[in-house]
């Protein structure tokens, strides 16, 4: 029987990067079968850029400003993904629809990671929208990309029940805390052979 390839992770991210965080601990510890080749990043500011180099993860900055248009834009992360020898691209806090140059390079290797109970509450503000919806069962998603906002198909969910006075930064810290775990498992359970 062959050898079940290795899961070759490149993150692509935006802000925190707690997610990519908790998912090189995994990997550190043993945990996940995987490694992190690299961290692609559309913000100059983001802590994930400082978070990626303090854990010797390469970091590339890729700014969309800088491409005339959004295919550019991707076709110049997948060359990145490619240099780098991804196999797996994870989308975590990535602020960004992902298209068709992108997901055609990496058909079935794209995920991404959502603070809501898909299909209840795509896009932005996942948390408040759920608050202002009075769900008693909030929770977070790994999800396959597709071309749809928080749209492709399931992996794996988590529950987080919603407590009487939660606010959007209680309920928030609460499901970011399942999402910690919920990455990492999500990724073993993945079979990209
Ligand atoms: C997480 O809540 C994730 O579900 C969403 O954006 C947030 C990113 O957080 N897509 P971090 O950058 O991983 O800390």
């Amino acid at each position: 029987m062959p050898e079940r390839a290795k899961k070759n992770i490149g993150f692509l991210v935006s802000g925190r990067g707690s997610n990519m965080a908790a998912v090189l601990a995994e990997i550190a510890d043993g945990r996940l079968d995987a490694e992190a080749r690299v961290a692609i990043c559309d913000n100059p500011a983001a802590l994930a850029l400082k978070l990626a180099a303090d854990r010797g993860l390469p970091a590339v900055l890729v700014e969309k400003k800088n491409f005339p248009g959004r295919r550019e834009f991707e076709e110049a992360m997948v060359r990145v993904l490619k240099e780098y020898r991804v196999g797996l691209v994870v989308l975590a806090g990535f602020m960004r629809l992902v298209g068709p140059a992108f997901l055609s390079a990496f058909s079935g290797r794209v995920i991404n990671i959502h603070p809501s109970l898909l299909p209840a509450f795509p896009g932005l503000e996942a948390q408040k929208q759920a608050l202002d919806h009075g769900v008693k069962i909030a929770g977070c998603t790994v999800h396959h990309v597709n071309e749809a906002m928080d749209g492709g198909r399931i992996i794996a969910q988590a529950a987080v029940a919603v407590e009487p006075g939660d606010t959007v930064e209680s309920l928030s810290a609460r499901i970011l805390a399942q999402e910690h775990q919920l990455l990492a498992r999500a990724i073993a359970t993945l079979d990209l052979d």
